[in-house]
């Protein structure tokens, strides 16, 4: 499937003005550096980001950084994970603050490929993964996660880290990825990222800039909601059905446009669960104004 749409110019980075941090944008150039590294013993790591990148993004980075002995974060707005009426065009691209962050960080590489690269002319292959792809966010987006998972491959390939990092915020996302890796056997250990709130409770995202200070206001109901949904689960307070019921309820009620989907589901197979007899996690997307938003949380059950 060829790329759907083509993001506006991005921002040259200001690379004389950087301490360590190299940038590339080839995959010779790419390879050439992480099989130096290789050759020196040096274990890889990767963070696919869509940049933007935020505190949540840098709690990643320093994650990765604790696993292996250097990291590798690429930037790439992937058309291909955007339906025709979401927001590619908008989507934040700032590559020259993501590359002084980074630099900040202590990142050695930036990989920051073009669309014409990653897509040239006739690309026709796209990876796509059954079931796990057919709910919450898979069916609210046709076709984000055959984008997704298309684009991973293609970096994972491109880059071959030892190590790759994907935050637990998109925990749909990292369940399909996690799969993916499994089932086309590629060399590399998946590590979950630990999911990063600012101070006020709401989960981390590039997209967040969106929000009015009304709407953020109203946002807040979301990570407050998934609390409550846990905490009286976890004390046997309720059923998941009226937990679930009461939580979309008072989302709406709150002001939240739309309840894509709020749902309790088994926190490693993502398999709908009728009970708390397995570690679960409630998961949700939320339109709040014109911005989607998507967090999660674990329910622990008392054993
Ligand atoms: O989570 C993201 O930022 C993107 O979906 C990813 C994994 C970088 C693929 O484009």
């Amino acid at each position: 499937m060829p790329p759907k749409n083509v993001p506006s110019a991005e921002t040259p980075s200001p690379a004389g003005k950087l301490k360590n941090l190299q940038i590339v944008r080839t995959v010779p150039d790419l390879r050439q550096q992480v099989q130096e590294w290789k050759t020196a013993g040096l274990t890889v790591g990767l963070v696919p980001t869509m940049g933007a990148l935020h505190h949540g993004h840098i709690s990643i980075v320093k994650q990765l950084q604790a696993e292996c002995d250097r990291v590798v974060v690429s930037i790439f707005v992937n058309p291909m994970q955007f339906g025709p009426s979401e927001d590619l065009d908008k989507y934040p691209r700032q590559e020259a603050q993501d590359a002084a962050k980074l630099d900040e960080a202590g990142v050695e590489l930036l990989y920051a490929p073009s669309v014409e690269d990653m897509y040239p002319p006739g690309f026709l292959t796209t990876v796509s993964i059954d079931k796990l792809t057919d709910y919450m966010c898979g069916a609210m987006r046709p076709g984000h996660f055959d984008g997704v998972t298309t684009v991973v491959t293609k970096l994972l390939l491109q880059c071959q880290p030892d190590v790759v990092i994907f935050g637990e915020k998109d925990y749909q996302q990292l369940t399909v990825l996690k799969r993916l890796v499994r089932d086309l056997d590629i060399p590399v250990r998946v590590v979950a990222g630990r999911l990063v709130r600012d101070e006020d409770g709401l989960a981390t995202s590039s997209r967040n800039v969106y929000l009015t200070p009304e709407e953020r206001k109203i946002a807040l109901e979301i990570p407050k909601t998934l609390a409550k949904i846990a905490h009286d689960l976890e004390q046997g307070r309720t059923s998941i059905a009226a937990a679930v019921k009461q939580g979309r309820n008072h989302l709406i009620a709150a002001g939240c446009k739309e309840v894509q989907y709020l749902e309790v589901r088994d926190d490693e197979t993502l398999q709908e669960v009728h009970d708390l007899s397995r570690p679960c996690r409630v998961l949700v997307a939320a339109i709040v104004g014109n911005t989607r938003l998507i967090d999660n949380m674990p329910i622990r059950p008392k054993s």
